[in-house]
């Protein structure tokens, strides 16, 4: 048997109709989009267009000019961080951020002397709201954070964080890289600033594709200027969306992958697709918590969590029982730090890290008890490392 527990690092499979829009592209009008006239390039320019008006619409972002194209959430974080945050500026965050949010902003610590303020969240992810309410000062430039932890699966509380941002008038920047396409999210109701999510995970593109949404009153310099297609006689960039943020050829292929994967979501229904994996993650949360000798983290609860379980099996290094899974079980899982490690010292973790699987929406209640049973088979094999 073959089990793939790993749609945290990316989903697998994509659904058919993803792989049949990509093949579609590719042999029938795989031209550049918005660069030339003739009708192959306007075709791509028109799926690309549709996709960007798909994202406003799924996401509630004021206009579709304001959806951006990146190579990643990565990248559409540092374009926001890097273009937001200037000399002695603070800004607020999580002790769960993952390196995406860290490492820029300890960069511009040192080169731009920004400070960070890191409220506590505690060993199951949950944010201290009064701490993070407290941390507010009048040089204060943004609150970003996480909408999902990618570590214990907890669901921060963004419409309150949200809603305390837009009392202390502070943009709030969100990292919804685990939700997007799984919870519903809203940048209107939610008072979200700036969203960046991937298309590879939980909204069943292909890797290489982010998107950044902006809200109406946000404006970002450009982080990377190149050919748009648009006002090519300037040589500088122009300074409208999305060409502002779009320097470079882009992913067209990855982008109408997108386009297929949110239709996919609208189709099943993301309540629905919320509900299967809440089934699901019940039934391995139940299976583990039913064997001594593993360690859970995270929320227990449907409504605080995602499907993503991350456990220490005592006694055993993390690395070998990930690797016992794969060799011995096809079990497919992640170990170790999983690019957060604030989010590990947090929980206490750190730095051996944990063994994480993290569901997607092909998998069953046979795999999740076939993985059970393979754990209890490596404890029970008595192995110790
Ligand atoms: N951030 C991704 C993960 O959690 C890659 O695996």
């Amino acid at each position: 048997m073959q089990v793939y527990f790993d749609n945290s690092a990316t989903s697998w499979p994509k659904p058919v109709s993803v792989v049949d829009k990509m093949i579609d592209y590719l042999i029938n009008y795989g031209a550049n989009p918005g660069k030339s006239g003739h009708a192959m390039s306007l075709r791509a320019g028109r799926e690309v267009f549709e996709t960007r008006e798909l994202i406003a619409d799924f996401f509630n972002v004021p206009s579709s000019d304001r959806v951006v194209f990146t190579m990643n959430a990565t990248h559409a974080l540092n374009i926001i961080l890097k273009g937001f945050l200037q000399n002695n500026d603070h800004v607020i965050i999580s002790s769960f951020e993952h390196n995406c949010v860290i490492r820029p902003l300890r960069l511009l610590e040192k080169e731009r002397n920004i400070s960070i303020t890191i409220v506590p969240c505690d060993s199951k992810g949950n944010i201290d709201l009064i701490e993070l309410e407290k941390s507010f000062r009048p040089d204060t430039k943004a609150v970003v954070t996480l909408h999902g932890s990618n570590v214990t699966g907890t669901i921060l509380p963004i419409y309150e964080i949200g809603a305390i941002c837009k009392k202390k008038n502070v943009p709030y920047i969100i990292d919804a890289s685990q939700t997007a396409g799984l919870i519903p999210i809203d940048m209107i109701r939610d008072n979200i600033s700036m969203l960046v999510f991937t298309g590879h995970k939980k909204l069943y593109g292909p890797p290489g594709v982010g998107v950044l949404c902006l809200q109406r009153e946000i404006d970002v310099p450009s982080y990377m200027q190149g050919g748009s297609g648009s006002f090519s006689e300037h040589e500088v960039m122009p300074d409208f969306l999305p060409d502002k943020h779009e320097a470079g050829t882009k992913n067209t292929v990855g982008i109408v992958g997108l386009k297929a994967g949110i239709e996919f979501i609208r189709t099943r229904g993301i309540e629905n697709i919320r509900r299967e994996m809440n089934d699901l993650t019940r039934h391995f949360i139940k299976g583990i918590s039913e064997i001594g000798e593993v360690k859970k983290y995270g929320p227990d609860s449907d409504s605080e969590r995602l499907p993503v379980i991350s456990v220490n099996l005592s006694g055993m290094l993390q690395s070998d029982v990930a690797h016992r899974l794969d060799k011995e079980f096809g079990i497919m899982v992640r170990a170790g730090l999983h690019c957060a490690p604030l989010a590990h010292k947090t929980i206490g973790t750190f730095p051996t890290g944990t063994v994480r699987f993290s569901l997607g929406s092909f998998n069953t209640e046979e795999e999740v008890s076939y993985t059970i049973e393979a754990i209890k088979k490596i404890i029970n094999s008595g192995f110790k490392s």
